[in-house]
């Protein structure tokens, strides 16, 4: 960005500091986006304005004024690499009611689920759209007070930000990554703020999805319910006396770091205690899911595709373990606590018409793991199962892939414990991917794509996955590899950078 300031601005932060036995400790939250972010905002340095919302954010002596100074070194990539500046993350201080009523209501209750295609969670409390503008007004202040050349917003939390630093700032350069998939004009409509939003975004100068089709439904809706705006041929739009851009760019994942990740001792030793805590038997096949406990993830209807492929192939009894990584999400909202508890008695009671005194069908593991640990599970797994019921992107699917077909781990790890895993996931995993999740686009038909909703073709594919044979599972894996290379963190980066810098800008005159 050459010496224009930048700001970045997203809901969810960084770096959360909670108090932990009484001292304040930095943590990374949950889902991707932000350890994406981190790297990308530490070379070009400035300021990430986000809410504060770990209970140590403010504790003087880490955040005074509710700044942090992130290093270069704390940035998540090579602490060697001293060329980047590092940034300043710029806490928002929110009150408790703003944050129920705009995060866990307007954010989560009226946007994600109609993002998502789901209609029933869809909760509108007549609190929750002054929160969402009043949250965005203040990120929009926080944002103009950094004195920006460039601002680049993220997802769904931030829709009217836009326009309020328009408003303030016509000269900066202004533009949004919609991280989750835009629906099209027949269920957008459900919306009662839909048009709002639409001003709100086309605040921007433009404006990315992860796919064409968001894209597109994007702009269907706002030739359907913006009238003073104009959707061009070349998928510009005229508003306001300004020209808007959409654009598609998929996100992916740092495929050498994953990879790295996976080869770490850190992996071995956390699937070695994984083993040995849950008893898994190194000769029966693993099936893997891992997700934030959400309605969206397809959870339960992956639960009742292995339940029903048990039921009509008894033959497969003891043969394999499925192993779910949950990590709770948003327990503020109902929907999700019932979900958390749902999924738990679903286990439960798979394993109790299924199981046998020595086989547990499926294991659940809570635990808080790092992203080497977390590439252990992937490493280690037979196959991984992805079945959301919508999904903007999808990046386990993608570090999956990414962590597969290591080399055999070292001797001395292998004979410490007198377990011989020399041969061990030396054949790549095969993946079982919902056709709903952005990842599919590129990732089928090199992954088998499933309908969750279908739960017998569900549980047929699942089948497929374990009793393929190795020269496919290779040829796949191979595929798949080569799209998540293609499409990575830097390329995805690299066009963030153009949109950001104005290089990719279609002409302004453009009608
Ligand atoms: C999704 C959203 C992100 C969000 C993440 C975790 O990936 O697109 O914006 O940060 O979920 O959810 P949370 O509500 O904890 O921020």
């Amino acid at each position: 960005l050459g010496d224009r300031s930048l700001v970045v601005v997203s809901n969810r932060e960084p770096y959360v500091h909670e108090y932990v036995e009484g001292e304040p400790t930095a943590e990374r939250p949950a889902g991707g986006l932000v350890t994406a972010l981190d790297g990308v905002v530490a070379k070009t340095g400035g300021t990430w304005v986000a809410w504060g919302s770990g209970d140590a954010d403010f504790d003087p002596a880490v955040a005074p004024d509710g700044e942090v100074a992130v290093p270069p070194g704390d940035s998540g990539g090579d602490p060697a690499d001293d060329d980047r500046p590092g940034y300043t993350l710029s806490r928002l201080d929110l009150p408790r009611r703003l944050v129920e009523n705009y995060y866990y209501g307007y954010s989560n209750q009226v946007l994600w689920p109609i993002c998502h295609l789901e209609a029933d969670p869809v909760t509108v409390d007549p609190a929750f759209a002054p929160a969402y503008r009043e949250a965005n007004r203040r990120f929009a202040e926080r944002a103009v007070a950094a004195d920006p050349d460039v601002v680049w917003f993220q997802d769904y939390h931030l829709a009217l930000a836009p326009q309020y630093v328009r408003e303030q700032r016509p000269d900066a350069r202004l533009v949004q990554f919609w991280h989750v998939p835009w629906p099209t004009p027949e269920f957008f409509e459900i919306c009662p703020q839909g048009t709002e939003l639409l001003r709100g975004l086309l605040g921007n100068d433009a404006i990315g999805f992860h796919l064409e089709r968001y894209a597109a439904n994007f702009r269907d809706c706002v030739a359907r319910f913006v009238p003073d705006a104009a959707v061009t041929e070349s998928g510009t739009i005229r508003y306001d006396g300004r020209t808007v851009e959409t654009y598609a760019s998929p996100i992916g994942v740092d495929t050498e770091r994953v990879a790295a990740n996976a080869r770490s001792d850190g992996a071995t030793h956390y699937w070695d205690r994984v083993t040995d805590r849950y008893d898994l038997d190194p000769e029966r096949s693993i099936v893997l899911g891992v997700d934030r406990l959400d309605y969206t993830k397809g959870v339960i209807e992956r639960l009742d595709a292995l339940a029903h492929l048990l039921e009509t192939n008894p033959g497969l009894a003891g043969e394999f373990t499925y192993v779910q990584k949950g990590t709770r999400t948003r327990e503020g909202i109902p929907a999700y606590r019932r979900y958390y508890d749902e999924v738990r008695d679903r286990i439960a009671d798979l394993n109790g018409a299924y199981g046998t005194p020595d086989w547990t069908p499926v294991v659940y593991i809570e635990d808080d793991v790092d992203d080497r640990e977390l590439a252990g599970l992937y490493r280690y797994a037979d196959a991984a199962v992805v079945s959301s019921r919508r999904d903007g992107m999808n990046l386990v699917a993608k570090e999956f892939v990414a962590a597969q077909g290591q080399p055999a781990p070292n001797a001395g790890l292998a004979q410490a414990d007198g377990l011989d895993r020399s041969t061990r996931n030396r054949t790549p995993g095969a993946l079982v991917l919902s056709r709903f999740v952005g990842a599919a686009e590129s990732l089928c038909p090199a992954a088998l794509s499933v309908n969750p909703y279908d739960v017998a073709g569900f549980a047929e594919t699942i089948r497929t996955a374990l009793t393929m044979d190795e020269t496919e599972r290779r040829e796949r894996a191979a595929s798949m590899r080569a799209s998540v290379r293609e499409d990575d963190i830097d390329a995805w980066l690299a066009t963030q950078t153009d949109v950001l810098t104005g290089e990719s800008r279609i002409a302004a005159d453009d009608d």
